[in-house]
């Protein structure tokens, strides 16, 4: 037991708490002889991992799993010394990272993004681990829409390199400091405010009613104190942003009866294994202090299969859970999902529901509708405050940043009706506009690059990261490039979307058309062989089959175009009666 953890306090998971951190002269050692081993790159989840590794969040591990131990969890949820563990904490590398190091002998500095080093990793062991067969025993499926599994399969690195680590310094963080807490730290806070039964729940969601509602509950049934104690990790794709979820759940620390109430922030990366996460997630915050655990409906649910059904059943990991509490050590306070009754203005558990009463809920899908839309989200659903700080982050369609992406053929019309579009934005006013023309791209982004797929590839990419950062910040991004390949097209769709609106806008005007005109005269030299790879000449170009707008200019005016366009962005909600910017 670490000296400066009371003894009163629940024991950490194998009773001792873990901590990988070296001594100063320790660290001065290991940084003279690292100049001699290999470096590894840390990946954004093992950072994650590497963190509560080194802090004891994951006692008893002492570092990445041997093959040993990595077999028993997978199969069985066994470490050899026979504790339960149920998520395999692994090092994955490539192979050429892999083959050379040597098991005993080898040490590996491990770094994060910026190449400080976190940790030494003392290689045990070095394999090739059969990745469908661990998707299978951890998260019951390969399917690759599990995100657990699409990690696994598509994401993390095919070898795996198991063995003990030396802390030299944890990750650095400079958000939200005074939240960010150790398990050592939180059990002294714990043993400070003299909280020995502390019931924790586990979020990676803004916190409603509806859950305030349980944990709540969850408190006075076992008559402890509440931990909220959110993942800021990586959660699942698609999740809030946990910048603005921690300014939620600081706004509702105020409904909980004063003195009731922690909020402590976790650096786990989720791997949305439902059953046997939900235990993972009981360890490590026994090994926080914690005595008591909530497990709702679908605790870490990855969502829905292929065919639509749910990958675990709503209450798998409760039943998981009971199964093996006593091993655990942690109390499960089970609970059913909290629903609203409409004529009494109270939450009640799912099961506990009057006949006919009428029952009201908000699904996350229809509160996002109503955020894009900016229509009202009611009290009994969420606080007010709640609401406001999810507007900030959230703003409705038409304060939403925007790009509208323009291909077609040189000489189609794609940058008169750029203009015409750009001007119009302007008159209406509220949202910066910029203006990414081909032309004017070729001549300051992407002045070296040529026309070949390659090249034409590269300066798509580059128009796509600007027009992203420009939608992430709020303002409109009009490209007109040619992009005649559909699947950078398409990347960059993706590349857009989380951040607002992405609307592709197919000028198809046929290459006659735009050969007659040849405004340029570069038809007539792509012709005669003096201009090579000419797009629609000797060169191909997709067909976009998933434009949102599509304008054939031989039968159509630059400004009829541009209204054509508007008229989509009003329907779609991009454009509003408050575009204004009020
Ligand atoms: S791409 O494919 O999207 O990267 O092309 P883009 O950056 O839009 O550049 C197209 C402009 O470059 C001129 N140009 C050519 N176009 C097509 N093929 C070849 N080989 C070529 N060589 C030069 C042409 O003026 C294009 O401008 P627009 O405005 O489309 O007419």
């Amino acid at each position: 037991m670490n000296a400066s953890v009371p003894s009163h306090l629940i024991s950490p998971h194998g009773d001792e708490l873990i901590n990988l951190m070296v001594g100063s002269d320790r660290a001065t050692e290991i940084k003279s002889h690292s100049k001699e081993w290999p470096s590894w790159d840390l990946t954004a989840r093992q950072v994650c991992d590497v963190e509560l590794l080194l802090s004891g969040g994951f006692s008893p591990l002492k570092g990445f799993l041997n093959r040993k131990e990595y077999e028993g969890v997978c199969q069985s949820m066994k470490l050899a010394s026979g504790l339960i563990w149920p998520m395999p904490i692994t090092l994955d590398v490539t192979e050429d990272f892999a083959k050379p190091l040597k098991p005993g002998s080898s040490k590996v500095a491990l770094r994060d993004g910026e190449g400080v080093m976190l940790a030494v990793l003392h290689v045990e062991d070095v394999w090739q681990p059969d990745r469908n067969a661990e998707a299978q025993q951890v998260f019951g499926s390969t399917s690759k829409v599990h995100p657990g599994v699409d990690y696994l399969l598509n994401k993390s690195n095919p070898w795996y390199v198991g063995g003990t680590l030396e802390g030299m310094q944890p990750p650095s963080h400079y958000d939200f400091k005074n939240l960010r807490l150790t398990p050592a730290e939180l059990r002294t806070e714990f043993a400070r405010l003299g909280w020995r039964r502390v019931v924790a729940f586990q979020t990676r969601n803004p916190i409603h009613r509806a859950h305030q509602e349980l944990t709540l509950r969850a408190a006075k049934q076992v008559e402890a104190n509440l931990l909220l104690h959110p993942s800021v990790g990586m959660t699942k794709p698609g999740d809030v942003d946990y910048f603005t979820r921690v300014r939620c759940y600081q706004l509702l620390l105020s409904k909980y009866p004063q003195g009731t109430v922690k909020l402590a922030l976790l650096p786990l990366a989720m791997r949305m294994g439902g059953p046997r996460e939900a235990i993972w997630h009981a360890l490590i915050r026994k090994n926080h202090g914690v005595t008591h655990f909530i497990v709702g409906r679908d605790h870490a649910g990855p969502g829905n299969d292929a065919d639509g059904k749910p990958f675990y059943g709503p209450y798998q990991a409760q039943e998981l859970f009971k199964k093996h509490e006593t091993e655990i050590g942690v109390t499960m306070v089970p609970f059913n999902m909290m629903v609203y009754l409409a004529d009494e203005d109270r939450y009640v558990p799912d099961g506990d529901v009057p006949k006919g009463a009428r029952v009201l809920n908000i699904s996350g899908t229809e509160l996002r509708q109503r955020l894009n839309e900016g229509r009202e989200i009611p009290g009994w659903f969420t606080y007010p405050e709640v609401v406001h700080e999810l507007r900030k982050s959230f703003p409705p369609r038409h304060r939403q940043g925007l790009t509208v992406f323009f291909t077609g053929l040189s000489g189609s019309g794609k940058s008169t009706i750029a203009n015409v579009l750009m001007t119009k934005f302007l008159e209406a006013g509220g949202r910066p506009v910029t203006i990414l023309d081909g032309d004017l791209v070729r001549k300051h982004l992407s002045s070296e690059l040529g026309f070949s797929k390659e090249h034409r590839d590269i300066n798509i990419r580059r128009i796509g990261y600007v027009a992203s950062e420009i939608t992430k910040n709020g303002g409109i991004a009009v490209c007109a490039p040619i992009a005649p390949y559909d699947s950078i097209r398409k990347q960059v769709r993706q590349m857009i979307e989380p951040y607002g609106g992405f609307i592709l806008v197919h000028i198809a005007t046929s290459v006659e058309t735009c050969e007659q005109r040849d405004r340029k005269g570069l038809y007539a030299k792509a012709r005669a062989g003096i201009i090579k790879e000419f797009t629609g000449i000797s060169d191909p170009y997709e067909v976009p089959t998933d434009a949102d707008v599509v304008i054939d200019t031989a039968e159509t005016t630059a400004e009829e175009a541009a209204q054509q366009i508007l008229l989509h962005l009003e329907q779609k909600g991009f454009i509003g009666v408050n575009s204004e910017g009020d």
